[in-house]
């Protein structure tokens, strides 16, 4: 794993009328690492992300990936750079198959004669073999949600970004995504916003803490939820179970 930075973002931060929903963050993102983003509701973890991925765009400060300023791009300029996006929504086909799913992602990424083993691997990898002729609108919750994880680690992306990946989950579907997403780490730099902390500590590298808008704290699994500021502004009484 090399230690390059691949993402950074310079006193960023965003206002919609009075409400400063992002203030001025600096944040450092180095190839490899598998980040998650955690804290209280309305922290602004989706709008933060939404910065990275265009589909907000900064009103101060700025965003760089590879040193380019990606901040003022538009959300297609900077997936064309290898940065794929998982909304806290999914965006699957509803009327295509899991198979024809995969087969849109993979496209126009790979050459067509490496199209078919790398979608059965990918089916593989997601668990859908057996559902792989079902169309999206017949599937579970959790189901969909891993075909848009194909999707992404289909594309390999070199940068993966992911809106809550494991909400409204079962138990056992939130232990499947958590092995996904480390897949999808092999491969590709990953950042997740998150608010499960039983999945954050499944997957959980490095964690950046938020706070009405700005950074509270940023360490490993086991010093930010030991931090006492992060207990008292996010956890509170919840019990972490270190993994
Ligand atoms: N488009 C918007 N217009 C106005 N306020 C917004 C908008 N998006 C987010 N906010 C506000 O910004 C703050 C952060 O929201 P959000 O980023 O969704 O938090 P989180 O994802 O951490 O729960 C909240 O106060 C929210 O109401
Ligand atoms: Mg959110």
């Amino acid at each position: 794993m090399t230690t390059n930075v691949l993402l950074e973002t310079r006193k960023m931060g965003v206002s919609f009328g009075g409400v400063h929903a992002v203030k001025e963050v600096d944040f450092t993102l180095r190839e490899g690492e598998l980040r998650c983003l955690i804290g209280p509701n309305g922290a602004g973890k989706s709008t933060f992300f939404k910065m990275l991925s265009g589909q907000v765009t900064p009103t101060r400060g700025e965003c760089c990936y590879r040193e380019q300023v990606i901040s003022g791009k538009r959300p297609w300029e900077i997936a064309r750079l290898g940065i794929g996006i998982k909304t806290q929504v999914p965006s699957v086909f509803e009327g295509l198959s899991v198979r024809e799913n995969l087969w849109q992602a993979a496209a126009n990424k790979l050459a067509k004669a490496a199209l078919p083993a790398a979608i059965e691997q990918v089916l593989e990898d997601i668990g859908l073999v057996d559902l792989q002729h079902a169309v999206l609108s017949e599937l579970a919750h959790g189901q969909r949600q891993w075909v848009e994880l194909g999707m992404i680690l289909i594309s390999k992306p070199q940068l993966v970004l992911l809106d809550e990946p494991a909400a409204g989950m079962t138990h056992q579907e939130v232990r499947k995504t958590a092995q996904l997403i480390k897949a999808i780490n092999q491969q590709s730099t990953v950042v997740v916003v998150e608010h499960d902390m039983e999945f954050i500590s499944m997957i959980a590298q490095q964690v950046t803490v938020f706070n009405q808008g700005a950074v509270l704290a940023e360490g490993s699994f086991r010093e930010v939820t030991q931090n006492p500021r992060v207990k008292e502004a996010y956890l509170g009484n919840l019990e972490i179970k270190h993994a």
